[in-house]
């Protein structure tokens, strides 16, 4: 019997993965320009860490986690999210004794036992930031801003990023109080988990996808009216940075974000994606209380996930590809044993030299050795026969244009240098 791939897994086959290497090669750029150094946590974590980290009532620690017990009787989880074990590694490793503001990037995988369907699986990956020591809402700016250069540097259209200020626990509690006050008439004509979240996480009745319950909730209070001043004035601060830099924002008092540790800012990119029902591409915000939460220093910070996945659908979606040419520069024919030797010592050459170069491996005719080369996109093909190789000479063709020149062998490397980049690959 062959085997099949777990639900809500997917492979990224080859062809696609030029997409995810250029992906991850501009994410890289970006984080590193914005001064964000990487930083690798293990796939796997104390499952604690994420029930205190991301919260208890959250749909996550809920029924989402991927938890095990090991040989030695722990319980483990497979990562649901990156910042709450990027977190654990900065009080863990003291990374703040060093440098007063900590600022990190990171992609990978992570695990999330949720219905799949396009745009959502259960092994997902996440390209994300965190910055870690500052209160400073310059820096909540300098994060939502990274997130579009993102996009932008990628050439995705459409992606708009909404914002909100969620406040701290003391105004949450009031605005709680409220909430329920508002929902409790409408108990049992919510949707059985928006009923589950009365009284723990009102804030969650607002994110229901339940007809009825969205329509009851289009009229709750909002939390922009239980802020404090002192609240309201960074919330509009991080507004001017944001018009300032020119980043198109909404504010969206109904965005609450599906994991507890969120304070004061929060936002997410959204875009429209035909045919996937997820259109939000990342998320984030502020959480000043995450690092006291799992045990480290009161330390603020700020960050986002951005799901790549969703990213490669939008680049699909808006046929964009990597700006740079990905196939074979130059595929080597040979003709018969006698020039098969210098062929394969040419291949050496152009490799070293930085083509990407091949060579027939199946023992192919001419005609098949031409077929592979076509079929594997080869700019050029170079064609060593006998003749040739007496002359000391070998055939270059371009394939798109078909035309073919013989070239001195000692000047075949030379030749192909200037033109490849004469065409500007
Ligand atoms: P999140 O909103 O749970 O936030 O996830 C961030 C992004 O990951 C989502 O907007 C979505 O694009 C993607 N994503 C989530 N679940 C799936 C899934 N099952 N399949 C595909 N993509 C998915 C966080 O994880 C926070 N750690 C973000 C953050 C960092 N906040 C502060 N720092």
């Amino acid at each position: 019997m062959a085997f099949q791939i777990p639900r809500g897994t997917v492979d990224i086959l080859p062809d696609e993965v030029e997409l995810w290497s250029w992906m991850e090669e501009v994410a890289r750029k970006i984080a590193r320009r914005n001064c964000y150094q990487e930083i690798r946590t293990p796939i796997f974590e104390y499952t604690d860490l994420f029930i205190r980290g991301v919260g208890d009532s959250t749909d996550i620690v809920e029924k989402e986690m991927y938890s095990f017990l090991d040989r030695k009787k722990r319980f483990l989880t497979l990562r649901p999210e990156g910042t709450a074990g990027v977190m654990r590694s900065l009080v863990e490793n003291k990374l703040y004794s060093k440098s007063p503001l900590v600022k990190l990037f990171y992609m990978g995988p992570m695990f999330r036992y949720e219905r799949p369907q396009a745009g959502r699986q259960r092994q997902f990956h996440q390209f994300g930031i965190e910055a870690v020591g500052s209160t400073d809402v310059a820096l909540d700016a300098e994060v939502i801003t990274l997130g579009m250069d993102f996009f932008a540097a990628l050439g995705i259209n459409g992606v708009r990023v909404e914002i909100n200020n969620v406040g701290n626990p003391e105004e949450r509690k009031n605005y709680f109080q409220k909430l329920i006050e508002y929902f409790e008439p409408y108990e049992n004509e919510l949707a059985a988990d928006a009923k589950g979240r009365l009284y723990r996480n009102p804030m969650r009745i607002l994110d229901s996808k339940d007809p009825r319950t969205k329509e009851i909730a289009a009229s709750a209070p909002s939390i922009l009216d239980f802020l404090s001043a002192e609240s309201l004035q960074s919330f509009e601060e991080i507004q001017r940075y944001l018009t300032e830099w020119k980043v198109n924002y909404i504010v969206n008092d109904r965005i609450v974000r599906g994991l507890d540790y969120y304070t004061q800012v929060a936002f997410e990119y959204l875009i429209d994606l035909p045919g996937a029902q997820a259109s939000t591409i990342g998320g984030g915000g502020r959480y000043n209380g995450l690092v006291q939460e799992i045990g480290g220093p009161e330390l603020p910070g700020v960050g986002f996930g951005i799901g790549m996945e969703r990213v490669i659908l939008a680049l699909k979606e808006q046929k964009i590809t990597p700006p740079y040419p990905t196939g074979i520069d130059c595929y080597l024919i040979y003709m018969g044993e006698k020039t098969k030797e210098k062929a394969v010592s040419l291949l050496r050459s152009l490799r070293q030299a930085g083509f990407i170069a091949e060579i027939d491996y199946l023992n192919r005719k001419v005609k098949g050795q031409l077929k592979a080369a076509n079929r594997e996109n080869a700019r050029f093909v170079a064609i060593l026969g006998e003749d040739e190789l007496a002359e000391r000479k070998i055939q270059l063709k371009e394939l798109a244009t078909g035309n073919q020149e013989k070239v001195e062998l000692e000047n075949f490397i030379p030749y192909l240098q200037k033109k490849i980049v004469k065409n500007g690959a």
